[in-house]
């Protein structure tokens, strides 16, 4: 069966870019990471992608007259490599709501909190500040919403006493290097779709949806 082709949105370090990268490499997986592109020039994800022969391309933000102008240029370029699920891996641009909708149910994001807690910026300052005990990531569906779409799949990691945003980043990160490239396997197999504005996941073991880790 063909691979889906994934085209993946970064404006930054690229880390779970990486990971989607990584998995695509292995035996089996059913997707492929068709193209990568970032609005910044800077994104150091860039280069990785580069080096292991992924097609990119930087559509910088900056010079567009408006969003939407800016999401129909990006469109394009992954409507040109043929792709199938864009998946935002620390895109930090708001979209226009056009390109939610063009892409509707085709268009996930991975966010370090437990959705819907902690929307926005500054997340795991927002748990920290909150005194939650647990927080963790959340993979969902993008609407015209911010990080208000269909949740998919989360990650549940434990807030321990002497946690800085640092060291919360660091643990939720390491889940969330797990769960993109989860998600994005049950994607590609059909397994996943959206009814009444929530996202349900066929046939996989009971509770596979949300991952714990006690890992200090
Ligand atoms: C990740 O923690 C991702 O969840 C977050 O940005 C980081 C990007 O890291 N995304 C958001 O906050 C989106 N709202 P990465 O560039 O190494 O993947």
């Amino acid at each position: 069966m063909a691979k889906l082709k994934v085209g993946i949105l970064i404006s930054g370090r690229g880390s779970n870019m990486a990971a989607l990268i990584r998995a695509a490499q292995t035996t089996g997986y059913p997707a492929e990471i068709a193209c990568v592109v970032s609005n910044r020039e800077d994104a150091a994800g860039l280069d990785a992608a580069r080096k292991i022969g992924i097609p990119t391309e930087v559509i910088s933000h900056r010079g567009y007259p408006d969003r939407e102008t800016f999401d129909r240029d990006v469109s394009a370029a992954f409507e040109k490599h043929d792709v199938g699920l864009v998946a935002l891996a620390g895109f930090m641009r708001i979209q226009s709501a056009w390109f939610p909708e063009h892409w509707a149910g085709r268009q996930i994001n991975i966010h370090p909190s437990l959705l819907p807690a902690f929307p926005g910026l500054h997340v795991q300052q927002q748990a920290l500040d909150a005194g939650v005990r647990v927080s963790g990531c959340t993979v969902h569906f993008v609407t015209p919403d911010l990080d208000a779409g269909p949740i998919i799949a989360q990650a549940a990691v434990p807030v321990l006493a002497g946690d800085t945003e640092e060291t919360l980043s660091a643990r939720i990160l390491r889940q969330e290097h797990l769960l993109y490239p989860l998600v994005v396997r049950w994607f590609a197999e059909g397994r996943i779709a959206i009814a009444d504005g929530r996202a349900s996941i066929r046939d996989i073991p009971p509770g596979a949806s949300l991952l714990f880790s006690a890992e200090p």
